[in-house]
């Protein structure tokens, strides 16, 4: 007799949940998505336990009659798709037919439902897999949903679950998903009988992520969007000063559904590209809308993966809305004073202002109450700037000062700047460097005494396996006897930084991350060294007219806020909080 058996219904469940329901979340994440499907406007979620004890969703939404009830926990069967054509082109949150009857299968089940036009309703109870009979009931319209002792058959499943604090931060989260992708509906949230949101109908994107987050996130986010190619992008894009050390706080919707897709997470990555230190993550709510043929969401059990039938328009478009608009934008870092009671902050902040107003009362000729302030009206000289006008343009060039030979220190129209001159600068190098570069019009000089160096057998393969991007930078190598090179020419704009040094450095680099970097990521390293070895360095004395024309190149280039490795080069002082630290206001 052969081994094999069928498995019978109730197996094939239990295996099916162990794909689809990980863990209380998960449950959560399911029924909130039917309440969604079944167009309810109002849902409410109530946990006991973290959600081993209970697991309650109540929605408005269509309602089931007796015999949909009776079906919906049944393996394979849904109301959302029928034919193979549907199968391509879904546009509900579900469509697996396999939820329900996961769940039912590992847990006790109390589903009450009532069509919006019936005069009652119907309750169902399920223990593991086995139903009870149906029952009329009187209940509002809409559907609940009670899902307790997740796993309580399964004793090797629910000792897997982590406290009640680390599951309900799991249900939290999947609640917080489906929130930001649904801000026309109502929702509530409740824990052990504590309200841990309430959050209303028909509230904008900002004032959701308020109530959901922090007003920290809130306050700093830059808003875009486009629509082109059948694709329609809008998002909201944390400044980079809000950076995490992960990327959990990049939302990615796809018609409403929360996805990870690691195209998506590249152009994320790649719109940030020199705003950000490599190691921080921006905060992003993306929101994608495209017909639903164009992608296919059954690809993963849980659909939070889906496959881009053309996955380089995605890219692209995302890339170029989010990038565009970052660059656009002055990301400097506002300079927030400490408001707190706490003497010691209090004292330091007492010591900045009066530096700053110490310094407005020498640079500013004493005029009115206001203008003794040196505040309001500045003396305007006209200066030719370059196409981007930065937000805090300095209107000039009097009310400059360098501090510590390390800091610039200028007055702006509604406050002033501290500038990081090293930061800058290397900012303003890269941003040249990486146009000459790419025109190909880095200009080289001969040196006038070659410098020679001694090479090692595998420094002379990273020479010759280089040899373009060297005469990219205008750098010339010649071999001066068995063992050495000798630099004959070197790039005019890198007269600050010493040739040897610089040529062997660069070698180094290209040794160590040639072979892991593609062309693009290594070429843009190479720029890095190269704009912070010929940038003004922290110590360096300047003149006033050298600070000058620091202030106009910052105008001239975009993305000025930040250094290439993603540092903030200015910090921003608001004239209303320094009137506030002096009790102006
Ligand atoms: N809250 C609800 N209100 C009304 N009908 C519901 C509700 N929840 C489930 N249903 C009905 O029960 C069916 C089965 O639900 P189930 O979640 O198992 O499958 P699905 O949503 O169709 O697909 P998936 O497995 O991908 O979630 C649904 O197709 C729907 O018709
Ligand atoms: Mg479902």
């Amino acid at each position: 007799m052969g081994s094999i058996v069928i498995l019978d219904h109730n197996m094939i469940n239990m295996i099916a949940a162990g794909e689809v329901i990980e863990r209380p979340a998960s449950v959560v994440k399911e029924l909130m998505e039917n309440s969604i499907d079944a167009g309810a406007g109002k849902i409410a979620v109530t946990i006991e336990d973290g959600g081993r004890k209970l697991i309650s969703v109540t929605d408005d939404g269509c309602g089931m009659d007796a015999e949909d009830l009776s079906y919906a926990f049944e393996p394979h069967t849904t109301s959302k798709i029928k034919t193979e054509r549907d199968l391509q082109n879904i546009s509900t949150l579900g469509f697996r037919g396999e939820a329900l009857a996961s769940i039912a299968s590992v847990a006790q089940i109390k589903a009450i439902s009532r069509r919006r036009n019936s005069t009652g309703g119907n309750c169902i109870e399920i223990d593991c897999g086995t139903q009870t009979n149906i029952t009329p009931c009187s209940t509002d319209y809409g559907t609940t949903i009670q899902v307790r002792d997740l796993f309580y058959k399964l004793p090797a499943r629910r000792k897997f679950l982590r406290t009640a604090n680390t599951e309900m931060g799991h249900i939290t989260e999947h609640f917080t998903r489906i929130a930001l992708a649904n801000c026309h509906l109502a929702f509530t949230l409740i824990h052990n009988g504590k309200e841990i949101y309430r959050l209303l109908a028909n509230e904008t994107l900002s004032n959701r992520i308020a109530e959901l987050f922090s007003s920290e996130i809130f306050e700093n986010l830059i808003e875009t969007e486009s629509d082109e190619k059948a694709l329609q992008i809008f998002a909201l894009m944390g400044k980079p000063r809000i950076s995490r050390t992960n990327n959990k706080l990049q939302y990615v919707f796809l018609n409403g559904r929360f996805i990870r897709d690691k195209f998506i997470s590249h152009a994320i990555r790649e719109a940030y590209r020199t705003t950000l230190e490599s190691n921080r993550y921006p905060v992003v709510f993306l929101f994608i809308k495209m017909p639903c043929d164009q992608y296919d969401v059954n690809v993963h059990p849980t659909k939070i993966e889906v496959r881009f039938y053309n996955a380089n328009l995605v890219h692209s478009q995302i890339l170029g809305c989010l990038r565009e608009k970052l660059l656009a934008t002055d990301l400097h870092v506002d300079a927030k004073l400490p408001s707190t009671t706490d003497p010691a902050q209090a004292e330091r902040s007492q010591k900045i202002t009066d530096a700053m107003a110490e310094f407005f009362k020498k640079h500013r000729p004493m005029q009115t109450h206001q203008q003794q302030l040196g505040f309001r009206s500045a003396p305007r000289q006209s200066r030719s700037v370059g196409a981007v006008s930065a937000p805090t343009m300095v209107k000039t060039a009097t009310n400059v000062i360098q501090i510590h030979d390390s800091f610039i220190v200028a007055q702006t129209d509604d406050g002033f700047i501290i500038i990081d001159q090293h930061a800058l600068h290397e900012r303003i190098m890269y941003e040249d460097l990486s146009r000459r570069i790419h025109s190909g019009n880095l200009e080289s000089q001969r040196l006038l005494i070659p410098e020679s160096f001694e090479l090692t057998e595998s420094q002379a393969e990273t020479i010759k396996n280089n040899t373009e991007l060297f005469e990219k930078f205008g750098i010339e190598l010649i071999p001066f006897g068995p063992k050495a090179m000798s630099v004959q020419a070197f790039p005019t704009l890198l007269v600050k930084a010493e040739p040897l040094g610089f040529v062997q450095d660069l070698i180094d680099l290209l040794t160590e991350k040639g072979s892991s970097l593609d062309a693009k990521s290594l070429l843009d390293e190479v720029l890095n060294m190269a704009a912070c070895r010929a940038a003004i360095k922290a110590g360096q004395k300047l003149s006033i007219s050298e600070m000058e024309k620091l202030l106009a190149d910052r105008e001239t280039i975009e993305a000025s806020g930040r250094c290439p490795h993603g540092r903030p080069t200015t910090i921003k002082f608001s004239l209303s909080e320094l009137e506030k630290q002096f009790k102006r206001t």
